[in-house]
């Protein structure tokens, strides 16, 4: 497995490859970023990982100082799931001037959820996401793939509509989100977390998955469903930031009786303690 610090070693490298499958991460590697790899080996000629926690996504008051850093068990990792090269760039690498020139996604999808919770985020996501592609496939000369979570479904929704509206010559991929045997969503935040509060942490997609469960049941008053939802967590303890039914197509909120089952997902983002974790289901 090659380990690139700079563009210059990583263009090198790529130079002798044709159609690059890429996985951009920030670290700390669990199950389903290596599902994520996994997958990325099954659709081109090489697999590239980046890990480089980037600070642009992040508010002054989240946890970019201490967000977990685990470069050496992160590469053991990757090279156990074949994954060819890893871009890892130090910040001065990748922002070697204060990066003034940012993709900002369309409000309409990027200002809420997430975006309303965490302003910027999806702009620190599309700037660095823009920027990794370059990085990784400027010597491409087949297709391009990158390989997402729909963990984080609003990003990939972003994703793949900066991809869409630039014409970015890269085929986007979503995999289903990993989980613990109990159905808790891997996430490094996780680490975060008490004993005990792992335990509760499954609750969150226990209250996503009676959303679902109402909604199919035939109950439509969405505002109601979604506020009994967000109360009986916060009566667990949990500061909830949102717990919405959404169409899948825009996340938008669907307008009464005008939805069906397969065009809907639940979302939904709280803090336990200190930890914000998210979570999402389908359906
Ligand atoms: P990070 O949180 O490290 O996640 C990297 C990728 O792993 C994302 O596509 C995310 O959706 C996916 N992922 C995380 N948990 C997952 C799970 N339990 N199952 C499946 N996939 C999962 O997302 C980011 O980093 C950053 O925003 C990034 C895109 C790298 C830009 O900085």
């Amino acid at each position: 497995m090659y380990i690139a610090r700079t563009l210059e070693e990583l263009r090198q490298h790529m130079a002798r490859f044709d159609q690059p499958a890429f996985v951009p991460t920030m670290g700390n590697l669990h199950e389903g970023h290596l599902a994520l790899v996994r997958h990325a080996r099954t659709l081109g000629d090489v697999t590239v990982a980046s890990i480089f926690v980037n600070r642009l996504q992040f508010l002054p008051h989240e946890d970019f100082d201490t967000y977990p850093r685990t470069f050496e068990s992160d590469c053991e990792r990757l090279q156990a799931q074949g994954c060819d090269v890893v871009f890892a760039p130090s910040e001065a690498t990748l922002y070697p001037e204060a990066q003034t020139f940012k993709v900002h996604p369309d409000a309409a999808l990027a200002d809420v959820l997430e975006g309303h919770f965490r302003p910027g985020f999806f702009t620190g996501v599309c700037t660095v996401v823009m920027k990794l592609f370059q990085c990784v496939f400027s010597e491409a000369r087949g297709q391009r793939h990158a390989v997402f979570g729909k963990k984080d479904y609003q990003q990939l929704m972003v994703v793949r509509h900066m991809v869409r509206q630039f014409a970015l010559p890269v085929q986007i991929h979503g995999l289903d989100t990993e989980r613990t045997a109990e159905g808790l969503a891997l996430s490094s935040r996780n680490h975060y977390l008490s004993a005990a509060e792992k335990q509760e942490a499954i609750q969150l997609s226990v209250a996503l998955k009676t959303l679902a469960a109402s909604v199919l049941g035939g109950e439509h008053n969405l505002n109601a469903l979604e506020h009994h939802a967000a109360h009986a967590l916060a009566a667990r303890g949990w500061q909830v930031d949102y717990l919405t039914v959404r169409r899948r197509a825009d996340l938008q909120p669907p307008a009464p009786n005008g939805f069906r089952a397969g065009e809907l997902v639940a979302l939904g983002a709280a803090r336990l303690g200190s930890t914000r974790l998210i979570d999402n289901l389908e359906f």
